[in-house]
């Protein structure tokens, strides 16, 4: 029998009510196929900051570590600032546990309808995931006086972006990809850009059957829109793939829908899975929030864990549910509660 030990951190707002659903999704799948989870639900989050003064115990990534995959709701909370709840749990684990490739497919599921006219869309967003624009680097001078100033800086390392870049083109070798486009905005900027692209001529040389080009970022966002079934493998840095995967999901019909797979790809840590999209304080405490983020991470998981079988039994009683109709969320145009649609997939599972 399969058996796996995950950790689930729910976080804060809606979060807690999507790891909840996929808790019970993740129950069925079990009893149909006949594979066993063990889950170490750790309460870290704004409650828990508020309580202790930290998002996390000091041996959190000691017992974080201890497990075969990670499952996350989404962090933050009005009353502690989000660059604090961000920074020490989610952006954390990822350093930490060099979770290097953050995985995001945009792919139009059977059933969904797209806001946009062209509805064929089947492409994955890999973005670096470990430094880049999010490395929490920089200087506050002047706190207050009439001269503040702040400096944000990136960290791009011949490392962290050969790795990232030469993990999009293998990608697309392996899944019968035949091309890769790479977000840049070296026009503006001058360092961190102009040495991504330089990288990137020399990696996309190894790989000479796939077409590869790059794209300023900010006409990359337009082609997106009219042209979403051009793509198929976009890569991007930590920011630039955030942005572009959030406008993926809504080309999708809604944020709540994608899935984002933090993987480590040598396996020395844990992958962690969790939807794209936050915690979404506005709607929190209504049991309306669409799940099928989470569920397509949990089957992104479950194919991570070598269980492709069980991960499509997922992806299809979602499929199930969206042609339906009846079950769907307001997001997606239907009427039914965060609870209501979950019983639906987990019928049609
Ligand atoms: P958000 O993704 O939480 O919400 C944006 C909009 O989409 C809101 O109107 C929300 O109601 C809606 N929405 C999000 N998920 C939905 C779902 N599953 N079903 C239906 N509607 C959904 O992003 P926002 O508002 O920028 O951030 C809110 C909080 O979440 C902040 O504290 C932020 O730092 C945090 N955040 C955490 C992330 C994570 O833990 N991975 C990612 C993004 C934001
Ligand atoms: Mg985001």
């Amino acid at each position: 029998m399969k058996q796996f030990r995950l950790n689930l951190i729910p976080g804060d707002g809606i979060g807690v009510d999507v790891i909840h659903e996929g808790k019970r999704v993740l129950d069925k799948v079990a009893q149909v196929s006949g594979m066993s989870f063990q889950y170490s639900e750790l309460p870290w989050s704004c409650e828990y900051y508020l309580k202790h003064g930290k998002m996390m115990p000091d041996d959190g990534m000691e017992i974080l570590r201890d497990c075969d995959a990670i499952l996350l709701g989404a962090v933050g909370f009005p009353g502690v600032p989000d660059h604090i709840s961000l920074r020490q749990l989610l952006l954390h684990i990822r350093v930490q546990f060099d979770e290097y490739v953050n995985m995001r497919p945009v792919k139009m599921l059977t059933g969904l309808h797209s806001p946009l006219k062209n509805e064929k869309m089947d492409f994955v967003c890999i973005r670096e995931n470990s430094e880049g624009e999010y490395c929490g680097k920089g200087e506050w001078h002047n706190e207050d006086k009439p001269d503040e100033s702040v400096m944000q800086q990136s960290i791009f390392t011949r490392k962290g972006t050969e790795r990232i870049l030469r993990y999009a083109f293998e990608y697309a070798r392996k899944n019968g990809k035949d091309n890769v486009l790479s977000a840049t905005k070296s026009n503006a900027l001058n360092y961190s850009m102009v040495f991504w692209d330089k990288i990137f001529e020399e990696v996309r040389k190894d790989y000479p059957e796939i077409t590869s080009s790059k794209m300023h970022v900010d006409a990359l966002a337009g082609y997106f829109i009219m042209h979403p079934d051009r793509l198929q493998v976009v890569v991007a840095s930590n920011l630039f793939g955030d942005i572009l995967t959030d406008l993926g999901s809504a080309m999708l019909g809604s944020i709540g829908i994608s899935p984002s797979g933090n993987i480590n790809p040598e396996g020395t840590y844990p992958s962690m899975f969790e939807p794209i999209h936050g915690s979404a304080p506005d709607i929190a405490g209504k049991g309306i929030a669409n799940p099928m983020g989470t569920f397509w991470a949990i089957s992104m998981m479950l194919e991570h864990l070598g269980c492709k079988d069980e991960a499509n039994l997922i992806m299809n009683a979602m499929e199930t549910v969206l042609k339906e109709g009846k079950y769907l969320t307001q997001d997606i145009g239907g009427k039914a509660t965060t609870t209501e649609m979950t019983d639906a997939i987990i019928a049609a599972i």
